[in-house]
Formats: C-alpha cells, sequence, structure tokens
C-alpha cells in the first residue's frame, strides 16, 4: 500500500531541500554580520536556524515514514553582503516557506493524510512567526 502520493513526497522533499538552504544561509548570516546594528538580529539569525533544523529533520522523518528517500541537496543559499541585503532575502524565503507549506496541507488533506497536514500546521506557524520578525527587523536596518 502506498501512504502518500508521487506528488505529495516531491513536495515535503522540497520542503527538505528549502529547510537546509535556510539552516545554511541563517547560520552564515549570524556568523558573518559584525557591525554594530546586527547585534540583536545575529541572536534570533542563530536561534531561527537552529529551529529550521528542527523542522528539516521532522519533514525528512515524516518522508521516511511515507517510503520517500529524504534529499540531501539544498536549494540555492543566498548569504548577502549588507544587513538589509540579507534580511531582504529571508523574507522572501519565509514567503517562499508559507506558500508550500500551506499547498503542502491541501495535498495531504487531499490524500487523508491527517498527519502529514497536522505537521505542517506546526511548521507553518514557526514560519509565519519567522516572517514577521524579519519583516519588522528589516524595518530597522
Ligand atoms: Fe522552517
Ligand atoms: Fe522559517
Amino acid at each position: 500500500m502506498n501512504k502518500a502520493s508521487k506528488k505529495l513526497l516531491d513536495l515535503l522533499n522540497k520542503g527538505i531541500a528549502r529547510e537546509m538552504q535556510v539552516v545554511i544561509q541563517y547560520m552564515w548570516q549570524h556568523v558573518l554580520w559584525s557591525g554594530v546594528k546586527g547585534f540583536a538580529v545575529k541572536d534570533e539569525l542563530k536561534s531561527i536556524a537552529i529551529t529550521e533544523m528542527k523542522h528539516a529533520e521532522k519533514i525528512a522523518e515524516r518522508l521516511n515514514y511515507l517510503g520517500g528517500m529524504p534529499t540531501t541537496k539544498p536549494e540555492p543559499i543566498f548569504v548577502g553582503t549588507s544587513l538589509k541585503e540579507m534580511i531582504a532575502q529571508d523574507v522572501k524565503d519565509e514567503v517562499a516557506a508559507i506558500e508550500l507549506y500551506k499547498e503542502i496541507i491541501e495535498v495531504a488533506q487531499a490524500e487523508g493524510d491527517v498527519t502529514t497536514a497536522f505537521i505542517f500546521r506546526e511548521i507553518l506557524e514557526d514560519e509565519e512567526g519567522h516572517h514577521d520578525t524579519f519583516t519588522t527587523l528589516l524595518e530597522e536596518v
């Protein structure tokens, strides 16, 4: 018995690739940014990077359960050179995550996969929080 469609498995892998991208992106932004204005931002980036790693793991566990193989390739990483450039990109990546996870919730629900839909509702709540944080930071840098 197939537990999930190929479409859903591919969407989960896209989620994993995006999560791995932002883990590295936020981690290097955290490490590289040294300006005075960046002090508060650095801690925020570090804590969000750790949350994204937990997301990648959670999605991979679900994909594995559903019979898929988690990708090891992140989506293209964009670190940026100024704080404004970094945070502007991060806002875009959070918007993309929110759109993707809403799609995953819809597809999972249509397939009767209540658990996947539930997992992504929880992750979606985090991404909306990140989007809010980065949007606020962008106004201040
Ligand atoms: Fe995430
Ligand atoms: Fe996020």
